[in-house]
């Protein structure tokens, strides 16, 4: 996977603040301290793109990432984390408004990528958050994240399992990854260019 450049363009809380540029869009969303930035960051081999924090929560707004490539270009999204048990139920429904208002009317929005612990059995905030994108027609790949993290021997086990609690995924657009060791991360890549194709226009110049 080839990167010639990704800066972050705009940070957003509403639609007034996305950029208007028309490029693919894919999303990112998933429980604070799941690995985001840490896979987003890896993603576009930036080391510090997408800011990683030992926080949990620290991600409030949309921020998007413009990413070019030999032949197109495409936004990353980082939605805010959640699940974050400490924020009051009236910050943790301002993130969901923001959250749905971006994955239900966003017309550039190609897919949405769940990030979702391997280690851990998907909760009712991940499962809900599947159904949710298959209703607004929002195609889902789950990205499952800290696989260096569990024994090789632990990994098929834990694979079938999150599998089993994702029925609706389709079986390659379940990847797991690290971003510790990139494992992965090809196989993302090939999911995210299948559905952004060539659609992004060719770099305006070569740097
Ligand atoms: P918030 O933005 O705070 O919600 O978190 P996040 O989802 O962006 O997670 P972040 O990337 O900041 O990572 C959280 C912690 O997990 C950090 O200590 C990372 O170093 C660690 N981490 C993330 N991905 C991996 C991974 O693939 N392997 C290992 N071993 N650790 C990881
Ligand atoms: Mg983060």
């Amino acid at each position: 996977m080839k990167i010639l450049s990704s800066d972050i363009v705009a940070t957003a809380a509403g639609p007034e603040g996305y950029p208007q540029e028309g490029l693919p869009e894919i999303a990112f969303i998933g429980r604070s301290n799941v690995g985001k930035s840490s896979l987003l960051n890896r993603l576009v081999q930036r080391k510090q793109l997408a800011r990683t924090s030992s926080t949990p929560g620290k991600t409030r707004l949309l921020h998007f990432f413009e990413v070019r490539r030999p032949d197109s270009r495409l936004l990353f999204v980082d939605l805010p984390g959640y699940g974050y048990a400490k924020v009051s139920q009236r910050e943790r429904k301002k993130w969901q408004g923001m959250i749905e208002r971006y994955l239900g009317e966003r017309e550039v929005l190609r897919a949405a990528v769940l990030l979702q612990d391997l280690r851990r059995d998907p909760s009712e905030d991940e499962t809900l958050l599947i159904d949710w994108l298959n209703e607004h027609g929002v195609p889902a790949i789950v990205a499952l994240t800290k696989l260096d993290k569990l024994k090789p021997s632990q990994r098929e086990a834990r694979l079938k399992r999150v599998r089993e609690a994702f029925p609706a995924v389709q079986a390659d657009w379940l990847i797991a990854t690290s971003a510790k060791t990139g494992a992965g991360l090809e196989a993302l890549w090939r999911v995210i260019d299948s559905l952004v194709g060539d659609a992004g226009p060719a770099p305006d110049d070569a740097d």
